[in-house]
This record gives C-alpha cells, structure tokens and sequence, in this order.
C-alpha cells in the first residue's frame, strides 16, 4: 500500500520523506488554509520534494471553473494529481482533464455508485472519506471493502485512495482490504509506530542493561 501524506505542512512532509514514507501528498483547501501560505507556492515546494503524485483541489464547482483551474495547477508541477468533488460537475471535469493525460483524484466520496461513476469517467484515484463516515456512524472501512470488490469485479485501473484517515487502525484495515494508497495526516503515520509492548520490553532491557555496568561505544 502507498503511503500519501495528507497535509501541507512542509517540515512535516520532509520529516516523513527523509524515512521513506512518502509515497505522494494530498492536500485540500483545510489543509492549505491551516498552512497558512499561498496555494501555489507550498505546493510547489511540496512538488520539487516529492516526486510522487501530488494533490491540489479545485474551487470551482461548475465543470469549466474546474477544468480551468486545474489545467492552471498542473502547470505547478509534472506530479500534480488535479482534485475535484464527486459532483456531476466534477465527473465532468474528470473526464476532461483525464483525457488530457493529466492524473485526477476525485475527493469526497461517500458511497461505491460514486466510485464506480469516477472510475466510468476515468478517475487516476478515487478518495473515499472513511473518518467522516465513521463520525455519522457509518463504518467507512465497509464502503473500501465494497469499492475494491466492485474495481476488482471490472479491472478497473482507477487507484483506491483511502482518506480521512483518523487512526493507526484504519491504516491497517485499509491495507488488510487492499487498498492502493492510504492518506493520513503524519501523527497517524507516526503512530503506527507505537506498541505497549515495545515500550515495556525497552524498559526492561534497559534495566538489565544498566545492571551489566557496560557500554558499548
Ligand atoms: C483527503 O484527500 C482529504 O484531504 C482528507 O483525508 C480529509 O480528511 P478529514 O476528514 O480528516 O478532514
């Protein structure tokens, strides 16, 4: 499973890059607004570190509003993936910019008709939002299950994208289904890290390694 990291914050993508982590990058207008810098700027900062694909969304919500403004972002960089909104207008949009040869990551979606409406129009990814299912008490990792049956089903080469990832658990379960990529922002990566009994184990070796009275270096 490839790892994008879903955040604009540079230090934080650097940091996570420098280990091997960062497959791609997907950012959204939260997340810009949260950096607190240009769009055009950071993500070009965000494109010359990464070399995969990098995700910058469109405004517009009428379809020629979105092909222009995505025609506009590619220009930021060769690894701009072009995000629109799973609305008709954005599987509009899709289409045309798919057929450009550009990559397009369709956001916001919520059910599998509507992953299967962005494969139709030639999505490169589909981002479900399983966090936000979740919070309505919907379990998000239900609709990647169906999402990969139903790409699977046909062949379709549109890449799963599993987003609003809020937890260390939900990396695990989208890579259990078999997602293709997993957005999450960088605690959650760093947190899957973590183990209690790691920490217990470091402990006590620690404490019987102070009991040697050695050192190694
Ligand atoms: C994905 O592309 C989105 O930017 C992101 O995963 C949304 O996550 P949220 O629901 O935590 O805001």
């Amino acid at each position: 499973m490839k790892f994008f990291v879903d955040t604009a914050d540079i230090d934080a993508i650097r940091e996570l890059h420098e280990l091997g982590m960062v497959d791609g990058v997907t950012t959204n207008p939260s997340l810009i607004m949260k950096s607190g810098r240009d769009i055009k700027e950071v993500t070009k900062e965000i494109c010359e570190l990464v070399p995969g694909p990098v995700s910058a969304e469109t405004v517009a919500l009428d379809a020629e509003g979105m092909i222009a403004e995505g025609r506009e972002l590619a220009k930021i960089g060769d690894n701009i993936a072009i995000k629109v909104p799973l609305t008709w207008a954005g599987l509009q949009a899709c289409k045309v910019l798919t057929s450009e040869g550009r990559m397009v990551n369709v956001t916001l979606c919520f059910s599998a008709n509507q992953a299967l409406l962005a494969a139709k129009a030639g999505a490169t990814f589909i981002s479900p939002f399983v966090g936000r299912l979740d919070d309505i008490n919907i379990d998000g990792m239900d609709l990647i299950a169906e999402i990969r049956q139903v790409y699977d089903n046909y062949d379709f080469s549109t890449e799963i994208l599993t987003a609003s990832i809020r937890s260390a658990n939900h990396m695990k379960e989208a890579a259990l289904i078999g997602a293709d990529v997993a957005t999450a922002p960088p605690n959650v990566i760093k947190a899957m890290a973590n183990h209690v009994l790691t920490d217990k184990g470091l402990d006590a070796f620690m404490a019987d390694w102070a009991k040697t009275g050695q050192s190694i270096i």
